[in-house]
């Protein structure tokens, strides 16, 4: 049996499967990709966690030549030449469900050709782009809201899954695999998308529109444009369109209504940024209307991870937190590091220097388990919260 796994790439794909490694006690080194700074964004930087646990990184160069290992690529940015390796052990975990979209924007194109499916596929790495021996796949169902967005995060989650889950037989070699087929296969390269130059084309059916948008919705990235308008979402009426495709047939200040090649369609347009102002400003009257308008501004999250019930909470604002729940949000909500609503709100309680309120989140069931304070949170928080921490605690003991 192995005892050494490089793990070359990015992302929190490779950041869980270090973890995991880490608590099995395995030897790891890391390689890291071309474009990684080191901060955390949307997704976490494995160049940070790789310090922050004092991982072993190695150039690509140099684990060539490390013998008794795996080598595992895991969202890599490079083309891996298994002829320079001193074995074979290599693999690629890639965000398809291969033959199809070897290549790149698997988290795009799927939804752009209006596929039903998609998945993960933990393959070796042959001397091809994504064409090795398949070891296993998992589908991923498109469901009818689907965006790029929300698939990547599928493709993080069922990617670590697929990895982890036969870790023990890479390392002892007790895998089998099978060839991809050729049929079926496709690939697309870099100038399969200029990210540049995206604007929505209404020359096409309604479900066409709808797949567009979705494709290409990514907040961290971009959404679609049109004219002056962004775009959330698309759904597709019944009404049959008679005016010519892209003709506008009503606009309000959350959406547009649109006629296309077959049906009219209704195109959610981006107003984050306002909800937010109404949530700061506590209108609820506003942010009902809003979300009836527009009910996908409820899933948005901005750049950090703060749905529209953080940023309530962030503000102090519990009669929107009680309004939001009753639409779905989570009251144990958490932003992309992990950051819970509850210390959102302790740390306007901290501004406000009142604890007060925070009880009417006890009362909606935020949780206070203490591990939502442990790590890295609780040692970034100032001497003033955590002794506002200490204060909620002993307080509202008896709710914990
Ligand atoms: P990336 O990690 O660059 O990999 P790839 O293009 O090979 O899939 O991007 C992951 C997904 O993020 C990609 O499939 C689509 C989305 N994305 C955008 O929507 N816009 C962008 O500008 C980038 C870079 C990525």
């Amino acid at each position: 049996m192995l005892d050494t796994v490089i793990v070359a790439g990015k992302n929190n794909i490779a950041i869980n499967v270090c973890s995991f490694l880490l608590e099995k006690k395995i030897n790891l080194y890391a390689v890291l990709t071309k474009n990684d700074n080191g901060v955390d964004s949307f997704q976490s930087s494995f160049k940070k966690f790789c310090l922050q646990n004092k991982l072993r990184v190695i150039s690509l160069r140099e684990s060539y030549r490390i013998d008794n290992s795996i080598f595992l690529s895991l969202q890599f940015d490079q083309i891996v030449k298994p002829e320079l390796f001193s074995h074979h052990r290599l693999y690629n975990v890639h965000f398809s469900l291969l033959p199809e979209y070897k290549g790149m924007y698997t988290a795009i194109l799927p939804l752009l050709h209006q596929r039903k499916n998609s998945g993960v596929t933990l393959h070796k790495i042959n001397q091809g782009i994504d064409t090795g021996d398949i070891i296993e796949q998992k589908k991923i169902p498109l469901s009818s809201d689907e965006t790029a967005e929300s698939l990547y995060s599928k493709y993080i989650e069922l990617g670590t899954q697929i990895t982890t889950k036969n870790l023990e037989t890479l390392l002892a070699d007790s895998f089998s695999s099978y060839p991809q087929t050729s049929s079926g296969a496709s690939y697309y390269s870099k100038k399969a998308i200029n990210y540049s130059c995206l604007e929505l084309d209404t020359f096409k059916t309604a479900s066409e529109i709808k797949a567009q948008v979705q494709a290409f919705t990514f907040r961290n990235y971009q959404l679609l444009k049109w004219k002056n308008y962004t775009f959330i979402g698309c759904s597709i009426s019944k009404n049959a369109s008679t005016l010519k495709p892209g003709t506008i047939l009503k606009a309000t200040q959350n959406k547009l209504i649109l006629a296309s090649m077959d049906f009219d369609i209704v195109l959610y347009l981006d107003t984050l940024e306002e909800l937010i102002l109404n949530i700061k400003n506590g209108q609820l009257a506003e942010i009902k209307h809003r979300l009836t308008e527009n009910p996908l501004l409820l899933k948005q999250r901005t750049l950090k991870g703060c749905s529209p019930i953080i940023i309530a909470a962030s503000y102090s604002q519990f009669e929107v937190v009680k309004y939001l729940l009753t639409k779905d949000a989570k009251i144990n909500d958490s932003d992309y590091q992990g950051k819970s609503l509850i210390l959102y709100a302790l740390e306007d309680a901290e501004r406000r220097n009142s604890i007060e309120q925070l009880s009417e989140l006890i009362q909606l069931s935020a949780d206070l388990c203490p591990q939502a304070y442990n790590g890295s949170l609780l040692s970034s928080l100032s001497t003033c919260q955590a002794h506002l921490i200490k204060e909620f605690f002993q307080k509202y003991k008896s709710h914990i």
